[in-house]
């Protein structure tokens, strides 16, 4: 698997220490409110659950799965293929993804959980790539691990063909294994 990486991007400890700079700064922020925090299903996994470990303030666990498709003018719609199992009417959510690429898959969650009835909603990612982004989302993540440049990453939940997931670092795929494909 290693040798599939041509350069780690941002090494395990560059992680852990990012991590818990931005735990510390949620719980100063949710301290009192007990926030939903909703792992987006699968590549924000492993920064959830080491997020929360630094999250010593009270709140509530739940997970989603989702997809978008489609985009430009016809403004892309959300598919969800794994739905939360709390109520999040009156709560305040923070939503938590591995990376924000063009921005749609976070442009359509947040108005979905808006209009669920949730009072807050807040974005924590990991990783951005504002290069990518789709000129039609405006909206911004609230909290960000890493800026990066437009590169084939992996690791640290994030998969390419369901692979690397498990690595726990950020890597960069060697373009020989994708060109196989
Ligand atoms: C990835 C990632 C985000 C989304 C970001 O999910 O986890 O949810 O794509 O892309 P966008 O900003 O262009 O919308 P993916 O659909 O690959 O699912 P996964 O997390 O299960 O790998």
């Amino acid at each position: 698997m290693k040798n599939d990486i041509r350069e780690i991007l941002v090494s395990e400890e560059q992680i852990q220490g990012r991590v818990a700079e931005l735990a510390q700064a949620l719980v100063e922020e949710y301290d009192g409110r007990t926030p939903t925090v909703v792992c987006v299903l699968k590549g924000s996994v492993m920064f959830y659950t080491d997020l929360l470990r630094h999250m010593q303030i009270p709140l509530r666990l739940d997970f989603m799965s989702v997809s978008s498709y489609g985009a430009g003018t016809t403004g892309g719609a959300i598919h969800i293929r794994q739905e939360l199992t709390t109520d999040i009417s009156g709560k305040d959510v923070i939503i938590v993804e591995d990376i924000m690429d063009s921005g749609r898959t976070l442009n359509l969650l947040k108005p979905l959980l808006l209009k669920r009835g949730a009072k807050s909603v807040k974005i924590v990612t990991l990783l951005d790539k504002p290069s990518r982004r789709d000129p039609a989302v405006t909206l911004e993540p609230d909290y960000v691990g890493f800026v990066i440049e437009d590169e084939f990453v992996v690791g640290y939940g994030l998969d390419y063909a369901e692979q690397y997931r498990n690595l726990p670092y950020i890597g960069i795929l060697k373009p020989e294994v994708y060109a196989k494909s």
